[in-house]
């Protein structure tokens, strides 16, 4: 009886060594196909991973200039009190607006009143001149050492107000401020009429 059965079982195995040897060495399961498939696959995995390695290092690159990219300032001209800045003789230095509102990127420096483009792009600048009367009030603005724009208000009867912007292309580096003119003012008090400010419009 115990002999039956353990022919029985030898054959079942036989039987099932049989079939799963018969896969292996079925001609339509080629081995070594199968190996260089996956090697195949593995490569391409490798190439994959590369390459979302790269694109991760792209975005953050592209995040960063685009963080770059913002650049925006508003300052006008008294931190706090009011007077006058004028009349000088000859004037040699910007004028230096020293309530900062707004200087997103830092392009802006409140300790010389110059704006300094942190990268090549068209920018939009204006400035606001007030004064009272009496003395004649003229600013312009520069790009470098250029005069691009300016403000003019000849002895106004009561108080003058001018204002003018422009649209430039700058290189990184370039500078802009604003400057009296000889033997004229300006005036400001905390409604901060005399003004300046810029943003770039977009990058080049
Ligand atoms: C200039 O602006 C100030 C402030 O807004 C105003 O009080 C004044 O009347 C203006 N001057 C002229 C001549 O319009």
């Amino acid at each position: 009886m115990v002999k039956t059965a353990t022919a029985v079982l030898s054959a079942l195995l036989l039987c099932v060594g049989g079939a799963l040897a018969q896969d292996f060495m079925s001609p339509t399961v080629n081995i070594m196909e199968e190996l260089g498939k996956l090697k195949n696959m593995e490569e391409r995995l490798r190439t994959l991973e590369e390459t979302v390695q790269n694109q991760r290092v792209l975005v953050e690159q592209l995040q960063k200039e685009n963080e770059d990219r913002k650049v925006a300032f508003s300052a006008s001209l008294l931190a706090f009190g009011s007077g006058y800045t004028g009349p000088f003789s000859s004037v040699t230095s910007p004028l230096i607006y020293k309530k900062v509102v707004t200087n997103y990127g830092n392009g802006y420096d409140s300790n010389t009143g110059i704006f300094t483009a942190p990268l090549k792009g068209v920018y939009y600048f204006r400035f606001y001149a007030h004064c009272h009367i009496g003395i004649k009030m003229a600013v312009s603005l520069y790009k470098n050492d250029k005069v691009q724009c300016s403000v003019f208000s000849v002895k106004p009867l009561s108080n003058g107000n001018a204002s003018n912007g422009i649209v430039l292309i700058l290189d990184k580096g370039d500078q802009i401020y604003t400057k009296l003119w000889d033997k004229s003012w300006v005036f400001d008090d905390p409604q901060s009429y005399t003004s300046f400010g810029g943003f770039l419009l977009f990058p080049l």
